[in-house]
């Protein structure tokens, strides 16, 4: 996987004068079955999350509410992505290092991911990284 597979995946915007509607559809929408989702939230200013990569993990991260960056890193280079609205978010394949900073005060991450939990899914040592991204 490079950074050129990570891109921004525009989802649709229903607007409302009562206010408007967005969707995401695992497949239709994003590239994979949505297995699970999790949130981040209540991030103390100048805090860092991510920090890692996965080894089958596909995910797809949206700003639902606030902002923050979400840094991607393929082993060589580094891509920075502000998150800034509801109704787009950042794909992110498997095997690239992320980590998320910059979180504005109530921002909410909403990330929708391919797989169940699993931990051993988890790359967390970045030299382990660049050398499994060498093999
Ligand atoms: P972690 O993935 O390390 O968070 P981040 O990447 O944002 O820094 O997860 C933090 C804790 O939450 C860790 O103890 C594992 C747990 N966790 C689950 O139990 N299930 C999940 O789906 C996720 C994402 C985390």
């Amino acid at each position: 996987m490079t950074l050129s597979e990570v891109r921004i995946i525009q989802l649709p915007k229903y607007e409302d004068v009562r206010g408007n509607l967005s969707i995401l559809e695992g497949v239709n929408h994003i590239p994979f079955i949505i297995k699970r989702a999790y949130w981040i939230y209540d991030v103390p200013g100048g805090c860092i999350r991510g920090g890692h990569a996965f080894n089958e993990q596909h995910e797809f991260i949206i700003a639902l509410s606030g902002s923050f960056d979400v840094i991607v890193d393929d082993g060589n280079n580094r891509k920075t992505f502000q998150l800034n609205r509801s109704y787009y978010g950042l794909y992110i394949p498997a095997k690239l290092w992320r980590e998320m900073n910059n979180f504005s005060t109530n921002a909410l991450a909403l990330v929708t991911s391919s797989t169940l939990y699993d931990s051993k899914d988890y790359i967390v040592d970045y030299a382990k990284f660049t050398n499994t991204r060498r093999r």
